[in-house]
Order: structure tokens, then C-alpha cells, then sequence
């Protein structure tokens, strides 16, 4: 993804010399000189559609991301620039993959291959893969325990499974039977005694997206709302986001204490209006491993009559069973009385291969909101619960498994050692004195910021070269871990690392000044006046991932 930064900076300069040059102004003159430009030429091309201002934006920052789109479209020579840079960063990202990507295939071969012809290369490729996702050195990515056993088995069970279209639930009961039990299962485990009510999807973003799809289906229609908002905290998955952009939903995003990382609640607040259609806490969050305050915001939504969602995609198997040990989080589910929807993942720490997890609704009509079906379609009447039509059976056979495999007590003792583990991190980083961890994470996750004028994002670049691979987050800056079974047993040595790498950096400040790449991509996105062309160029990332 590095790639993106160059052709950001890249393209950064070009566009602030070319004003330079072309006005000899400067910047608040260009600026200024710049929104008229904008201004009379937005009018006219865009045929009197002035852009809109986004939630929240200063009046300032609208500004300036406008001069800057305007810069970009009319002045002479900078698209075109940018068209023949973006070429170049695509063939540098593609580069990267290309080491890896070996034998190529274009076209189906004409005459079939034999099984072990194929399996040789195969064999190769996992050999070699493994050799990451197994390092043990990995944030999060591989979540099943180390039992190589349970692994066999769980694969040896599902494939029985493949060839199977529960969308069918006549053909395959069976399916249509074990998907609904994961369903049942995963419901009890969140106050759903009798019916559990909910859908089996293959993933968190598509339980989030069907979730938001659900209140905002709903809140038109019972309350004639046309223009929705949710009103998330800022740290609220992406996934969120991409709902709201996917079905033309406001975000409104609420700051975060910076003391606790959780949602700072009076400013979430503050952002609910008429047209809120709900509220949405996490446990944990993804970037800090916090636990919003799930029981007042359940109260804040009761109150207002609006939806709430509790995303557990990533710690709800932990929390869930760490209740049963005594562990208190508080309420995180029905048994509120203000929760109405809630994520859970069992291919994070449900432990189940890929592809599958749960979303779980208060009440059947609000579930029905979700839904699609048509009855007047040529084809017939037609009706699916998730955004699938056709679907493999394989998602609801590994959760099943999984579930039935390992037991009530073996995930409550699962749980008890990733808790511990994360306790333990965090406590660690703390007693580096250059560090501090973010709030008071005690769930699955761990992220630390700087203290001093170490940059995070130096030690980051160090740990990489040290093998291992972790995420970065911004506002402030950070690095964050999820702890998994894979991991635990190497966090004594990452603490030691961390330690080492703020050594190195002590000895070489000025290489370690700005923080590598991460830093660079950062700093630059920082700096670009508008945050959607920064995000648009992610995605030549994507372009370089399914390129062959
Ligand atoms: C992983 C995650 C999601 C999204 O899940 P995917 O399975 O990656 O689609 C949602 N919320 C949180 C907090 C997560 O960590
Ligand atoms: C490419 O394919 C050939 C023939 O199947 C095989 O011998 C070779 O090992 C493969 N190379 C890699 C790097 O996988
Ligand atoms: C908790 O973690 C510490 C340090 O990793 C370890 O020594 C201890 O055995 C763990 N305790 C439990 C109950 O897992
Ligand atoms: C986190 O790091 C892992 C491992 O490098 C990577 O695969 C993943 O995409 C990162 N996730 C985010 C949200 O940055």
C-alpha cells in the first residue's frame, strides 16, 4: 500500500507548484484566487449543482477541499499529470505482488489437469504462505487455537459441505438445519433465551451493513424519515462507514475521550436529531480494543426511540464467556432492554474457519427489514435474508463444528487466557516509559501511543523489519495488536522488541524522525486538503491486488 504515499506526495507538489508557478502568488492569495475559480467554475460545469458541505466540516476545511478539487480539474496539465503518475503507481504496487505471484495461469488450460499435477503447486504455495500467517508474530488475521487435530477434523468435517446451497432449504436440510442452530446457539449466548432471531452472513461487514440496511428500511417506514443519520463513535468499525456510502446514510461521528478511548458521550449526544435512525457501541472497538459504555448508550437509545447496535464482531465470543468466569464488562446484550441488534463473529474469536458470522436482531419485524423478497419477479417469487443469493453451506458447517467441537468449558478457558494475555500486555507497555496504552484495554486488544518525541510510527517501521505484522492507527498516532492464540506465546518477546526498537531510535534520532512509511502515508494523507482523493487512491491499492 506504501506506493499510495508516493503517488500522494507526488501528486501533492505537483499540484501546489503548478499554482505557484502559474500565479506567482502566494497561498492565501491562490487560495482565494482559487475559490473563486472553484466557485464560478463549479457553477457552470456542474450546472448550478453546488457541492455540499460534509456533517460537521468547518466551513474552513470545505474550503479548502474545494480549492483543491477545483486546482485539480482546471488547471492546465495537473489531471493529466496525475493520470500518468497513478499509471506509475500501479505498476510499483503491482511490483510487490509480482515476487510473490509464480507459474501463471491465463487461461483455462485445453485439456484437464491431473490431480497431483495440480496439487504440486499448491503444495508450494501453502509451504511458502504459512510461513507467514505461522510466524506467530501476526496481529489478529489467524484466530484458531494451535491444535492441528481440531483443524483436520473441522476441515474433514465441512467439505461434506461444499457443494451445498442452503439458499435451497428444501434440498438441504441439512444445512438449513445447521445454519439455523448456529443462529439459536450464538443468540443464547447473548440473552436471547427462547427464539434467537438473526442471520447467518459471511462476515462482520456484511452482519454491520445488514444491520444499518435493517434501521434504515425501518425508519422510513414507520417513521417517515428520508434522510437518515446514525451517529457512531469515531471509532466504529469501517464498516460503518462503507453502510452509510453503500445506502446513503449520514455518518455523524462522536468523538472519543481521549482519557478512556470510548465514546465520549455527551458529544455523541449532541449529534442526535429527528432524524437519527440509531446509535451503535463496540466491544471492543477495533483500534483501541476499548469497550464503549454499552449501558448508557442502551439507555440513550431507549430514550430517543431509535435503534441500537452493539458490534461484538470482535470480542463477543470472549465477552460472552468471560461472563460466565465472573469477568465483569457490564450488559452488553438483549438482557438491556435499549439494545435491538447486535454483530458477532465466529471467525474471529469463535474460532471457526473463515467466512462466517452472526447478526442478531431484537425483534422479527425488525430482522424483516433486512430481508429481500420480491413476488412478482419473471423468475418466480424469490426471497433470501442476506445480500447472497446462492450460497455455500460451507460458513454455517465450520461455525457448527467449531461450536459443537469445542465446548462451553473450553471457551471460557480460551477466553480466560486471551483476556489474561491482553491484561498482561497492556500492563507491560505501560511500565515502558517512552509508552503509554490507550485507555484501559482488557479484552483482546492492545494499542499503545508515544509518549515522548519518539515517533510511534519509527518503532512500527522497526518492528516490521523485526518480522512482525501490526497495525497502525492515527489520531494520535499508534500501534495496535490483537492478541491471538497464535501470538501469545511470542508477546514476551514483542514487548522486548519494542523495547529494542525505542533503543535503536534513541541512537540514530534523526533516521528515525519521521517514522517510515507509515509516517510518510500519514503525513500526507494529513495534509491533502480533501480526504475522499486520499481515499481514492487507496484504491489503486486494490487495482494492484486483483491485477495478474
Ligand atoms: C473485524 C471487525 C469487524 C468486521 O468484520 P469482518 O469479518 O472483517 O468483515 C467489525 N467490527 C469490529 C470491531 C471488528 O474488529
Ligand atoms: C512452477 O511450476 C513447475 C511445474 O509445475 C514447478 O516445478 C515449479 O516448482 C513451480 N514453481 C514455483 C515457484 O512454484
Ligand atoms: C496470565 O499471563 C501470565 C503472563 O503471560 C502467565 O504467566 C499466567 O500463567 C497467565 N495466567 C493464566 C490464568 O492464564
Ligand atoms: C492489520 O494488520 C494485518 C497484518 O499486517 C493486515 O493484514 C490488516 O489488513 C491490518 N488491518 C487493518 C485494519 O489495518
Amino acid at each position: 500500500m506504501y506506493q499510495t504515499i508516493d503517488f500522494l506526495k507526488q501528486a501533492y507538489t505537483q499540484i501546489k507548484s503548478s499554482i505557484r508557478w502559474q500565479t506567482k502568488l502566494d497561498e492565501f492569495d491562490i487560495l482565494l484566487l482559487g475559490v473563486f475559480i472553484t466557485i464560478i467554475l463549479h457553477f457552470i460545469l456542474n450546472r448550478l449543482r453546488l457541492p455540499r458541505r460534509e456533517y460537521n466540516q468547518s466551513y474552513w476545511s470545505f474550503i479548502k477541499s474545494q480549492v483543491f478539487l477545483g486546482l485539480i480539474n482546471y488547471c492546465p496539465g495537473v489531471s493529466s499529470f496525475l493520470e500518468k503518475k497513478k499509471e506509475e503507481a500501479l505498476k510499483s504496487l503491482s511490483h510487490s505482488f509480482e515476487k510473490h505471484t509464480v507459474n501463471k495461469t491465463y487461461k483455462i488450460p485445453e485439456n484437464g489437469m491431473g490431480y497431483d499435477k495440480i496439487n504440486e503447486r499448491l503444495k508450494n504455495w501453502i509451504d511458502r504462505d504459512s510461513k507467514n500467517y505461522n510466524s506467530g508474530k501476526v496481529s489478529g488475521s489467524l484466530y484458531v487455537q494451535n491444535d492441528e487435530k481440531f483443524i483436520e477434523e473441522c476441515q474433514e468435517f465441512t467439505k461434506n459441505f461444499i457443494y451445498s446451497n442452503p439458499m435451497h432449504a428444501d434440498l438441504w436440510p441439512a444445512s438449513r438445519q445447521l445454519e439455523a442452530e448456529v443462529i439459536k446457539m450464538t443468540g443464547e449466548l447473548f440473552g436471547q433465551e427462547k427464539d434467537s432471531i438473526g442471520m447467518l452472513t459471511t462476515g462482520g461487514t456484511e452482519s454491520i451493513l445488514l444491520a444499518i440496511l435493517a434501521y434504515r428500511n425501518w425508519a422510513e417506514n414507520e417513521k417517515g424519515i428520508t434522510s437518515p443519520n446514525i451517529v457512531i463513535p469515531e471509532t466504529a468499525h469501517a464498516a460503518f462507514y462503507r453502510a452509510a456510502e453503500y445506502f446513503k446514510i449520514q455518518v455523524r461521528a462522536a468523538k472519543i475521550n481521549q482519557k478512556t478511548f470510548t465514546v465520549d458521550l455527551k458529544d455523541l449526544k449532541s449529534h442526535i436529531d429527528s432524524n437519527t435512525i440509531c446509535i451503535v457501541g463496540s466491544i471492543p472497538n477495533f483500534p483501541y480494543g476499548t469497550q464503549d459504555p454499552i449501558e448508557e448508550l442502551a439507555t440513550i437509545a431507549k430514550k430517543k426511540k431509535i435503534g441500537f447496535h452493539v458490534d461484538a464482531c470482535l470480542g463477543g465470543f470472549i465477552v460472552a464467556f468471560a461472563k460466565e468466569k465472573g469477568m465483569n464488562y457490564g450488559k452488553f446484550d438483549f438482557t438491556l432492554d435499549g439494545v435491538t441488534s447486535i454483530s458477532c463473529d465466529q471467525h474471529k474469536h469463535g474460532l471457526a474457519p473463515k467466512g462466517v458470522s452472526t447478526i442478531l436482531f431484537k425483534t422479527r419485524q425488525l430482522r424483516q427489514y433486512a430481508f429481500f423478497s420480491t413476488a412478482t419477479w419473471s423468475g418466480g417469487a424469490y426471497a433470501v435474508p442476506t445480500t447472497q443469493g446462492s450460497k455455500s453451506g460451507i460458513g454455517a458447517a465450520g461455525a457448527w463444528f467449531t461450536m459443537l467441537a469445542i465446548g462451553r468449558k473450553k471457551y471460557t478457558e480460551l477466553s480466560k487466557s486471551i483476556i489474561n494475555a491482553t491484561i498482561q500486555l497492556a500492563k507491560q507497555i505501560n511500565e515502558i516509559p517512552e509508552l503509554e496504552v490507550c485507555g484501559q484495554p482488557n479484552i483482546n486488544c492492545v494499542c499503545f501511543k508515544s509518549k515522548t518525541n519518539i515517533n510511534v510510527y519509527s518503532i512500527h517501521q522497526i518492528l516490521t523489519e523485526k518480522g512482525w505484522n501490526i497495525n497502525t492507527t492515527q489520531n494520535p498516532p499508534g500501534i495496535h495488536i490483537s492478541v491471538t492464540h497464535q501470538n501469545i506465546p511470542n508477546l514476551k518477546l514483542f514487548v522486548q522488541d519494542i523495547k529494542q526498537a525505542i533503543q535503536e531510535i534513541k541512537a540514530n534520532p534523526s533516521k528515525y524522525k519521521k517514522g517510515g512509511e507509515m509516517g510518510a502515508l500519514y503525513g500526507t494523507t494529513q495534509k491533502i486538503p480533501d480526504s475522499k482523493f486520499a481515499g481514492n487512491a487507496l484504491k489503486l491499492y486494490l487495482d494492484s491486488v486483483l491485477k495478474l
